[in-house]
């Protein structure tokens, strides 16, 4: 049992690592249990208090207590363990000491799916901000036959721009039957790789134009009905004016002329 247990164990020691301590040294691991990773930071000297114990990964506190001991650790899943550590020992005086901890990449995009319409120019993007850096992207088309891989300035329509960080994949021209599809990105470090997908859709311009050719027809056809009905109501609104006509008139002239005399007196 425990011989299984330490076969699942496989150790990595980092040794003292950025360690400073008032009491003498921080003693810094990193072990892989199962499918976790466990940091470890040891004190080889008892100081006169110790009043708790602080993790901070790439810069947010995710574990802190208030224990004694002259050993404390953090884990981590696996695939989320990449990052720069620090285990403080408090008060802040007594010691701290870094862990930068390097993991396969994951690979984020911003946005999964990409429509456009044909001639235009899309830009799909892949990030990496696990540790360390990528130090080769590759982007790739999903086609029947398999995996056909798209290189910087292939067929004058495909550009690839790539950092440690981040790769960008600009396709120009758009047409409607070749480029739709699935699109890959694939981020290698030196711990292992990742891949995110895209989904481009791209529509013809004809595609863009019904719904806009529909609205031109439903005018069309609203503004023959009303000329019709007008042309049909024209003898009779005729009438209906002059019967209306006068009295509205005159009222409306009485205020106008009372509006004037506010205004002159308001003015002088
Ligand atoms: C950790 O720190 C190193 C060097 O200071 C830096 O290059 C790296 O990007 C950092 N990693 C993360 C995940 O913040
Ligand atoms: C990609 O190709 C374009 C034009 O062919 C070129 O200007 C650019 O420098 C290339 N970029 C990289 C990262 O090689
Ligand atoms: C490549 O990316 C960098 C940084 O992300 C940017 O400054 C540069 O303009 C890009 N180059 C091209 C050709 O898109
Ligand atoms: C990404 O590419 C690398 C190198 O070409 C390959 O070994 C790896 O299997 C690919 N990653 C995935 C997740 O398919």
């Amino acid at each position: 049992m425990a011989a299984a247990v330490l076969l699942a164990l496989a150790f990595t020691l980092l040794g003292i690592q950025n360690a400073s301590a008032a009491a003498g040294s921080i003693l810094t691991s990193v072990e892989e249990v199962d499918s976790k990773t466990r940091l470890t930071c040891t004190l080889n000297q008892r100081p006169t208090e110790i009043a708790g114990h602080r993790w901070i990964k790439d810069g947010k506190v995710v574990k802190e207590d208030t224990l004694a001991e002259l050993s404390t650790q953090y884990e981590v899943d696996m695939k989320d363990r990449s990052g720069n550590y620090s285990c403080i020992f408090l008060p802040e005086s007594v010691g701290k000491a870094d862990i930068t901890v390097s993991g396969r990449p994951r690979i984020k995009v911003v946005k999964k799916s990409a429509h456009a319409d044909e001639g235009e120019t899309i830009t799909l993007a892949c990030k990496s901000e696990s540790y360390a850096p990528i130090i080769e992207w590759t982007w790739y088309k999903k086609v029947d036959s398999g995996n056909q891989l798209i290189t910087n300035g292939s067929q004058n329509k495909y550009f690839v721009n790539s950092s440690e960080t981040q790769s960008e994949l600009t396709i120009k021209n758009l047409e409607v039957g070749s480029d739709r599809g699935t699109y890959v990105c694939n981020g290698t470090n030196s711990e292992g790789s990742d891949e995110a997908t895209f989904t481009v859709r791209v529509h013809s311009r004809l595609a863009a134009l019904w719904p806009f050719l529909g609205i031109v027809a439903e005018v069309l056809v609203l503004l023959t009905i009303i000329f019709m009905c007008e042309k049909r109501q024209k003898p009779s609104e005729e009438l209906d004016d002059d019967e209306l006509g006068s009295a509205p008139l005159k009222s409306s002239g009485q205020v106008d002329s009372k509006d004037k005399n506010v205004r002159q007196r308001t003015a002088t």
